[in-house]
């Protein structure tokens, strides 16, 4: 939208080869690279503005350099300058003369420098540059005095970056001549109060207070604003004014991980589509405006501004008109949160919702017919407390965009027995961790009377493609229960002692990721799924790998915690180019078979998660670490060494303790010996 110029402080990161991409047959000075009126002078460790570029040079970087200074003659040489880059430099100031042959220059970066130190020679310099357009000040160590010192005048800025500074208080002298300015960036600072700060600033549009200290938001009445993001505060309240006819052009709102406990009191007319409000202590407290259980309970909260009283504000809590204008609010982010249930009339108000994010939330119930748009795409309800869901066919017919719903992570048991099948868009169901079936019933789903079940007939979501089923207490999949479906998707993970019957034999087409982690599950036949990319057997006690995954082009592998003493030499070979990633520990592997783990670790195009945990047992059966086997604990992969070896270190050890048997029988048993002795000279000496 507006001059983005100065996001070249990226650079200071940008690895230098980068920058010295060949560029044809221009003139190169010692540091720096010219693309037509552009010197790249990056990362080439000069102390000064090299000279000798031409004087037509429009565009001059020099990030991440010594500079330590810029002075009044540095740039005499290059008038036609519109943007100049000097981040991660050294800079304690620019000395007050230093644009003055600059008449033109538009967009300066100063990011990452020192700039605390020469405050005010530097604010003299900025005077001279009429037409700036886009100052980037970030993390420089700028207090507020020096703040209102450096902007002073700087009346055509758009564009600026204060962000990881130090300012702690805003006020009306701080923004004051910036009156075109269109984009603000306050982040990482440690403000706590802003007051009337951005009364001069019309046309502000974004402004991003992110990671601050501020405990509030009240009174705002910044209509001009599109983008505000203060996530990453200590914000309370977030009350904007109620008595302002004027439309808010507020389109984005970010109160991620506040300190948020009523829901933010919105302007009564605006434009939002997006309201972010992830990780605050947000719930509806409706129930307690009941006035006649709690009579004495207040019904206002007042706000008084800290300086002056003129800012007072009064909510009324538990009016539910104070939510304000939601009907254009496309993306609803409540994730860890409070929430018990929505307020009457709350959901229905948004008409335009598309997507309901409410993971970790308090929610015990969901009325699907409480007014759902119709454009509603995803609803991630996982992670509650819902143990009802209630619907009827009228809803389910107007919930056509649904594609994507989450329920995981509840004490569902009973599920309206045409919930997924009514739903004509639906592409991804996660159920897990709950406790519903899958109907064994070769017809339809039991119907009950009120039109509840305890499973659930996949094989009628028509269109599904995702379907996550872990930690359901599932036992028997009927052979049938997906026929029809073209699932890329489905996870069964930890149903212990599940029975797939075939079911999912009909996938083959379609499957390309497969839980059945912790199934116990037996008789593994991949050889059909040739699209399969994922597959997680692991926790299942196998003692030999399946030879199907022969076949397979497999991704990523989860084997973990079985019983594999080793992985036969034709599968490593086999998977090792195909796999990405593979998940190999909790195996009692074999020392002196580990060919396979040479092989995966010498493939460049995999990784061996957590390889320093994959173990192995010696012929002792101690444990060692397979990456760090010694060859002295086993010489060869074959074995046959390995036991020449124990021969050769224990045949000598042997050997000594029947020597000093024979030390001790000859000391302490001479009759013994003797008679013996006795026996063979009389034997031999029989002649
Ligand atoms: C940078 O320049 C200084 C002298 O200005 C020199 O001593 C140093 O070796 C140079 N460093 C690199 C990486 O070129
Ligand atoms: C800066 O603005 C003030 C008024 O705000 C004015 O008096 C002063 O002359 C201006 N200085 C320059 C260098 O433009
Ligand atoms: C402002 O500067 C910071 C740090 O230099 C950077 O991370 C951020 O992206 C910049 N903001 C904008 C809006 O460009
Ligand atoms: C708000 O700022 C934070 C921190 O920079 C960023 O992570 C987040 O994406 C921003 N929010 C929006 C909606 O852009
Ligand atoms: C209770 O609430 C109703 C409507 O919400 C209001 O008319 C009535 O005056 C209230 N009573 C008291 C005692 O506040
Ligand atoms: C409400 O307040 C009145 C007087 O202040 C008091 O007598 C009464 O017991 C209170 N009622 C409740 C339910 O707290
Ligand atoms: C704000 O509240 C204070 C304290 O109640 C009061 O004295 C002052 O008149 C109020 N100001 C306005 C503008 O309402
Ligand atoms: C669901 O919401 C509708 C409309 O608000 C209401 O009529 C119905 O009683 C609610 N159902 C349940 C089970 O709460
Ligand atoms: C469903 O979504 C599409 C695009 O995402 C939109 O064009 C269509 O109007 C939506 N359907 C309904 C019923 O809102
Ligand atoms: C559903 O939500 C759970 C918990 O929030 C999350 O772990 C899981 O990945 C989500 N499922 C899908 C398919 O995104
Ligand atoms: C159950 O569903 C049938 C038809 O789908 C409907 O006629 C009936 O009213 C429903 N019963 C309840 C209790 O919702
Ligand atoms: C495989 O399934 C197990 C059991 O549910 C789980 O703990 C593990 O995280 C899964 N592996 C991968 C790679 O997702």
């Amino acid at each position: 939208m507006s001059v983005h110029g100065l996001t070249l402080i990226l650079l200071c990161w940008l690895p230098l080869r980068i920058l010295l991409t060949p560029v044809s047959s221009h003139p190169q000075l010692s540091h720096c690279r010219l693309i037509q009126r552009t010197a790249l002078c990056n990362n080439a460790n000069v102390s000064s503005v090299p000279s000798g570029l031409p004087g037509d040079t429009e565009d001059l970087q020099l990030n991440n350099n010594h500079l330590e200074t810029l002075q009044d003659d540095s740039l005499l040489l290059y008038p036609s300058l519109l943007s100049l880059s000097l981040a991660c430099n050294l800079l304690t100031e620019l000395e007050s003369n230093a644009f003055q042959n600059s008449p033109s220059l538009k967009s300066l970066n100063l990011a990452n420098n020192r700039l605390h130190m020469g405050v005010s020679q530097t604010s003299l310099a900025l005077k001279k540059l009429p037409h700036l357009r886009a100052l980037d000040l970030s993390v420089n160590k700028l207090g507020g005095e020096m703040l209102t010192t450096l902007l002073q005048n700087l009346t055509s800025l758009e564009y600026l970056n204060l962000s990881g500074n130090l300012l702690m208080r805003l006020d009306e002298s701080s923004f004051s001549d910036l009156h075109q300015l269109r984009e603000l960036d306050l982040q990482r600072n440690v403000i706590f109060e802003i007051d009337d700060a951005f009364q001069s600033n019309a046309k502000l549009q974004r402004l991003n207070l992110a990671f601050n200290y501020l405990p509030c938001l009240t009174d705002f009445r910044m209509t001009q604003l599109v983008v505000l993001n203060a996530s990453h505060n200590f914000i309370e309240w977030f009350i904007s004014r109620q008595d302002l006819d004027d439309t808010f052009q507020l389109e984005t709102l970010d109160l991620t991980d506040n300190k948020l406990l009523f829901f933010p009191f919105l302007p009564s007319h605006s434009r939002l589509r997006n309201l972010y409000l992830a990780h605050n202590n947000l719930r509806f407290y409706e129930h307690l405006a009941d006035n006649v259980t709690n009579p004495n309970l207040t019904t206002t909260v007042e706000f008084y501004n800290l300086n002056k009283d003129t800012g007072n504000v009064t909510a009324q809590l538990w009016n539910e008109g104070l939510h304000g204008d939601i009907s254009s609010l496309e993306i609803l982010d409540l994730r860890v949160n409070q929430v018990q249930y929505f307020p009457e009339g709350f959901i229905g108000k948004m008409s335009a919702l598309t997507r309901l994010q409410m993971r970790k939330n308090c929610l015990e119930s969901l009325n699907l017919t409480e007014g759902f748009s119709g454009r509603l795409y995803e609803l991630d309800i996982s992670d509650n407390r819902l143990n009802q869901i209630s619907v009827d066919a009228e809803t389910l017919a107007v919930l056509s965009n649904l594609t994507y719903f989450n329920l995981s992570l509840n004490n569902l048991e009973r599920l309206p027995s045409k919930l997924f099948s009514s739903l004509p868009s639906l592409r991804s169901v996660d159920l897990s961790f709950n406790d519903v079936d899958v109907c064994v019933s070769e017809d339809a789903a039991p119907i009950r009377a009120d039109n509840v079940s305890s499973c659930v007939s996949w094989r009628d979501v028509a269109y599904l493609e995702q379907l996550y089923l872990k930690g359901c207490n599932l036992e028997i999949i009927p052979p049938s229960a997906f026929s029809g479906l073209s699932l890329t998707h489905l996870e069964l993970s930890d149903n212990p002692g599940l029975q797939v019957q075939g079911s999912i034999r009909g996938l083959g087409r379609t499957l390309q990721h497969l839980g059945l982690g912790n199934t116990q599950i037996r008789d593994l036949d991949f050889s059909h799924f040739e699209h399969l990319k994922f597959l997680n057997i692991s926790a299942n006690n196998l003692a030999d790998l399946p030879s199907s995954l022969l076949d397979l082009d497999l991704k990523v592998l989860d084997i973990r915690d079985n019983r594999l003493s080793t992985i036969p030499r034709s599968l490593a070979n086999t998977l090792a180019p195909k796999l990405q990633l593979v998940f190999l520990a909790g195996n009692p592997f074999s020392c002196c078979q580990t060919e396979w783990f040479r092989t995966f670790e010498s493939t460049k195009t995999m990784t061996m998660v957590e390889q320093s945990d994959i173990r192995c047992e010696d012929l002792l059966l101690t444990t060692h670490r397979v990456q760090n086997l010694r060859s002295s604990v086993c010489l060869d992969d074959r074995g046959e060494t390995y036991i020449l070896w124990y021969l050769l270190l224990f045949l000598p050890i042997c050997l000594s303790f029947v020597g000093i048997l024979f030390i001790f029988l000859l000391s302490f048993r001479p009759k013994t010996l003797q008679k013996s002795i006795k026996k063979r000279c009389l034997k031999r000496s029989s002649y």
